[in-house]
């Protein structure tokens, strides 16, 4: 999975384990509203990761607190995301410079449902050079990661039809008019990560 990462981007993963929703700091967890425990879980799952990786970025102890709109809260001078599924968890994280933003999502490596499918695909969006297996759920994945970097950035929730995504080419664009680079992996999960480079004027 790191191997998708560009320059710059630190990206890591762990499978949820009973008793993660320790790792949350205590305003960590406080920002977080009374949620399912199962829900707590994969979110001080996501925060450990995001927590180590910000170490070795020289930044200790920061708590990563949940705003109300969901959106994380990093530390000055950093972008990063969270995601989890049902068994795994995944953070990316960068220092703002050529990278503006980041988002992340991960799915389970298996075939989206053909309703879920219809929901998420416009006529513009691009899939024909991934696993044909697994072209609907990295479509799905790409939007909500598309969705995290860029949310951030304009405040302005969007839906699926409100993301064109080409993986042919890897990149997405919004009716925001934001562009954002897209990798990914399908083993053992599949994982997006969306990034929105900064506008060089
Ligand atoms: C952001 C969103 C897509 C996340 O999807 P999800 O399947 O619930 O959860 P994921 O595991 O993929 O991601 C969860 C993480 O996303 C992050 N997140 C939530 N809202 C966010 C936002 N507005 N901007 C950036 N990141 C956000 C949080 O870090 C969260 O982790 P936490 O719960 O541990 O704090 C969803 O919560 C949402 O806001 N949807 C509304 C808009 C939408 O669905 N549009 C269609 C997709 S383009």
């Amino acid at each position: 999975m790191a191997a998708i990462a560009p320059s710059g981007v630190r990206i890591g993963c762990r499978l949820i384990r009973e008793g993660d929703e320790a790792h949350l700091l205590p305003g960590e967890a406080h920002s977080i509203p009374a949620r399912q425990p199962g829900m707590r879980r994969a979110s001080g799952a996501a925060r450990w990761i995001a927590h180590g990786l910000l170490a070795e970025l020289g930044v200790g102890d920061a708590a990563i607190l949940r705003t109300p709109s969901g959106a994380p809260v990093w530390p000055e001078g950093i972008m990063g995301s969270l995601a989890h599924d049902d068994d795994m968890a995944v953070a990316a994280v960068a220092p703002i410079g050529d990278i503006a933003s980041l988002g992340i999502d991960v799915e389970p490596a298996q075939p989206l449902p053909d309703d879920i499918l219809a929901l998420v695909t416009t006529f513009a969006d691009r899939t024909d050079a991934a696993d044909r297996h697994l072209a609907g759920r990295i479509l799905f994945a790409a939007k909500e990661a598309v969705y995290k970097a860029v949310y951030p950035l304009d405040r302005e929730v969007l839906g699926y039809e409100d993301i064109t995504v080409d993986l042919n080419a890897g990149h997405a664009t919004t009716k925001t008019g934001r562009k954002a680079r897209l990798a990914y992996c399908v083993a053992p999960r599949v994982v997006v990560l969306a990034f929105v480079e900064k506008d060089r004027g």
